[in-house]
């Protein structure tokens, strides 16, 4: 099985020094390719001005320009119209608007469910709701599986709940939770259903109209298209019942010195200048990504992890978390036996592999798994063979240094 990438070439940082780059921290942030690079330069050169203000040619097409890409990523997770579709900084920023804008949050009482896998921007923000009312804070337990507990899910569910929040896919774990199941039994019950969508987004396709699901999140920096955007999907129901948090320019239809009129539809809840570079950025990268889907790279990428697997247990001494599912998912954490995170991590660092070390924002999931830190990879388009077995060497160097004294 040849795995070799061919999309590498279309990223200039690996040969833009003399030395080697094993980059193996895609979930963490992507690396970005020329063609969003050169978008997000021409933008600059060419198309900078202010969108949703002037009158100009300048301002009135980048507004226009905006605009199509909000349709761009409405068709890419197949939400029922760019009306559905809210441009922020990132899954962070989607997560705080909705558990700070949703009014059936403010009533102060019922609960909210999520799931021990959650990374902690899809932890804090209900966290603190929980602290500062009535509201329960449900944690659904992880199957064997290292999905959401299903019975344990519709144990914890019931008229009460205003709202399940979980990941599509475990940063940690790189594990696929079956989202479609959670929205039916989440409807059942009345309650609207968040998904965490930073991981999965760049390893399947995301329809949410078929995972019935009320709001889905994600960042444009783990989709190869460099940091600042994020978005939002909510369906019309959920935008009914959602408040403005940020106020100020762009979001009004009527200000007065005593009140305001909130503008219609999803540009209230974009206050202030909309970072069109990002956007901009964000679009380049999901027609990449597109094409890259077009040409195969779900099933190169799912080999890749079931290869990675394959060697990380050959190569022995190796405590993988990583449940492994039909289709692998490009996220594998692990430990080497009686090695600390942080250390493999620096050696691994001085063979030039780039490695997550540590909770990855997801430390109830690591006390889950009885461990204070792992050792993570993740896989991305430029990713091929040649980087695991790098990787390998990077650890025999490990086991000779800690262990084999
Ligand atoms: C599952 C998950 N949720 C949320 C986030 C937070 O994303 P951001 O830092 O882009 O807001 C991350 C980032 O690693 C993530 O992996």
């Amino acid at each position: 099985m040849a795995l070799i990438s061919r999309w590498k070439a279309d990223f200039p940082v690996f040969t833009q020094s003399d030395q080697p780059l094993y980059y193996l921290d895609s979930a963490a942030s992507s690396l970005v390719p020329k063609v969003v690079a050169d978008a997000s330069y021409q933008y600059l050169l060419n198309e900078h001005a202010n969108s949703h203000r002037g009158f100009y040619p300048l301002s009135a097409q980048l507004t226009q320009r905006i605009e199509d890409i909000r349709a761009q990523v409405a068709n890419f997770i197949n939400a029922p119209s760019a009306d559905n579709i809210i441009f922020n900084s990132g899954t962070t920023a989607g997560i705080h608007l909705v558990a700070n804008g949703l009014n059936r949050l403010k009533s102060g009482s019922g609960n909210i469910v999520i799931s021990a896998a959650e990374h902690h921007a899809n932890l804090l923000p209900w966290q603190q709701i929980a602290e500062n009312s009535d509201i329960e804070l449900r944690v659904v337990p992880l199957a064997a599986s290292g999905q959401v507990d299903m019975p344990m899910l519709e144990r914890l569910i019931d008229d009460n709940t205003l709202i399940v929040a979980v990941t599509h896919l475990s940063n940690v774990l790189g594990v696929e939770n079956p989202i479609a199941s959670i929205g039916k039994l989440t409807r059942q019950h009345g309650a609207f259903l968040l998904v965490d969508g930073a991981q999965f987004a760049a390893h399947g396709k995301v329809n949410v109209q078929a995972l019935g699901c009320d709001f889905y999140v994600f960042s444009g920096h783990k989709l190869y298209s460099g940091h600042g955007s994020g978005v939002l999907f909510a369906s019309d129901v959920a935008i009914a019942e959602l408040a403005p948090v940020v106020l100020g320019g762009g979001m009004v239809n009527s200000v007065s010195v005593s009140d305001s009129a909130w503008a219609t539809g999803v540009r209230k809840f974009e206050a202030g200048t909309l970072n069109a570079q990002a956007i901009i950025a964000l679009s380049a990268g999901l027609s990449y990504l597109k094409q890259a889907e077009a040409e195969g790279a779900h099933t190169y990428l799912a080999e890749l992890t079931q290869f990675t697997l394959d060697k990380l247990s050959a190569f022995g001494g190796i405590n993988i978390y990583s449940v492994q599912q039909s289709k692998p998912q490009s996220i594998i954490s692990f430990n080497l036996e009686r090695v600390h995170s942080h250390d493999v991590a620096m050696v691994l660092a001085e063979h030039h592999i780039a490695v997550r070390a540590g909770h990855h924002c997801a430390q109830p999931l690591h006390h889950c798994l009885g461990v204070g830190s792992t050792v993570r990879i993740s896989l991305g388009l430029y990713n091929q063979a040649e980087d695991i077995e790098q990787l390998l060497v990077g650890l025999e160097t490990c086991r000779q240094l800690f262990i084999a004294r």
